[in-house]
């Protein structure tokens, strides 16, 4: 069985890459990135050697590449990551959102669709979005399977989009697909821009932690390793048409866990307790900042038996522990056109 996996040398990519090349190994696992900022094959350096995975660079929005790609390979599976992903980055550039968010999704799906429409059997479409589609919560309430789109942010809106169009491909041309929307990630190979990893570099090198507007701003937080396994189940036992909701189970609002963030790095760093708090500042907000997202993850876990492994304060504590031993890959990724970045975003 062929199946591709788009934006596998990301964050989340990286990791469900790995859970399907070591726990398949009668699966070829074909990792289509066209390696952007957020793309690093750093992070699968331990797959490098691994008889059923192969890496491709490439992007998603080339439809002449990606339809000769898939003629080629005969894809029976895809498992959909790449993506833009930051919303200030899509605050300060929307377009490119559009293009690889929608553009993209829908380059894959057409070459799907030419491929296979005649015969669906055995064949899955997997599209991984986000909880950011519902919009925003009030202080109650929480986001189930059949919450109506309402997305805020320019990301949020190319990635309720492309899940339109997912659906649009079932409805349509009879295409199998699952979809599922999944709160906010934490883990190893994260990359610096957003929240935690940010503040854990900042922490390391005494720079201002950046909180926008009044910190009370609310996120549901899962480990990454967690998603790749959720995903892993409802690729092979989710339902045709269905969509899955992944969350933590685990709300914070970012001024506790940045309060939280920075006791447990203290102690890591062996420097004095409120050394890193002392950092903590107050700035601008982000435009449209959607202040809560809390995932209703009854559906995955009674239909299909999913349920985080790990508690935040351990998954956290792990998380640091990758960071401080990782000082390469933190510094490699944080030079050149990161600086640029973090000027134009936060001076
Ligand atoms: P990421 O930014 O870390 O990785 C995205 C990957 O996609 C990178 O490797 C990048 O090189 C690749 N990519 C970007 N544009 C491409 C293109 N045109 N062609 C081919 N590859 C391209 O993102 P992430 O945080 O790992 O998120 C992965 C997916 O999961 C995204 O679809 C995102 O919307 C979704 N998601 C993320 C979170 C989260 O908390 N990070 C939560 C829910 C859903
Ligand atoms: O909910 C799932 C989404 O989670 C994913 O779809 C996105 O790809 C992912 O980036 C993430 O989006 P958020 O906007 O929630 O994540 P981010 O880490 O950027 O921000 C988390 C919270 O922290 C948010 O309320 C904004 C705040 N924040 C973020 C940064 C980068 C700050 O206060 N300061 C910062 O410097």
């Amino acid at each position: 069985m062929n199946i591709l996996i788009t934006g596998g040398a990301g964050f989340i990519g990286s990791h469900v890459v790995r859970q399907f090349v070591t726990k398949y190994p009668n699966y070829n696992i074909f990792n289509l990135d066209a390696l952007t900022y957020a793309g690093n094959l750093e992070n699968l350096k331990d797959l490098e050697q691994a008889q059923n995975y192969v890496f491709i660079k490439g992007d998603i929005t080339d439809e002449k590449f990606i339809n000769k790609l898939f003629k080629g390979h005969r894809f029976s599976s895809v498992i959909h990551l790449a993506a833009e992903s930051h919303v200030d980055r899509s605050i300060k550039d929307p377009l490119a959102f559009a293009k690889t968010n929608v553009l993209g999704t829908m380059v894959l799906l057409n070459a799907f669709k030419n491929l296979w429409q005649d015969n669906w059997q055995g064949k899955r479409f997997y599209h991984v979005s986000t909880d950011e589609v519902y919009g925003s919560l009030g202080k109650t309430g929480l986001f189930t399977e059949t919450t109506a789109y309402d997305p805020n942010s320019p990301y949020s809106a190319s990635k309720a989009s492309s899940d339109h169009f997912v659906r649009a491909y079932g409805e349509t041309y009879g295409m199998p697909y699952v979809i599922s929307n999944c709160s906010n990630n934490y883990g190893p190979n994260h990359f610096p821009e957003k929240l935690i990893p940010l503040f854990i570099n900042n922490i390391i090198n005494n720079k201002p932690l950046p909180v926008y507007g009044n910190g009370l701003f609310t996120r549901d937080w899962l480990y990454v390793k967690d998603h790749a396994v959720a995903i892993d189940l409802a690729f092979h036992k989710g339902k045709n048409h269905e969509t899955y909701n992944i969350g933590g189970f685990n709300e914070w609002t970012n001024i506790s866990l940045v309060k939280l963030l920075c006791k447990l790095m203290d102690d890591k760093l062996q420097r004095p307790t409120g050394t890193s708090e002392g950092l903590i500042t107050y700035v601008k907000d982000r435009p449209g900042h959607d202040l809560r997202y809390a995932i209703d993850a009854t559906k995955i876990r009674k239909d299909l038996g999913w349920e985080p492994s790990l508690k935040f304060e351990e998954g956290l504590e792990i998380t640091i522990d990758w960071y401080l031993k990782n000082t390469e890959w933190l510094k490699n990724v944080t030079s050149g056109a990161y600086q640029q970045y973090y000027k134009k975003q936060y001076n």
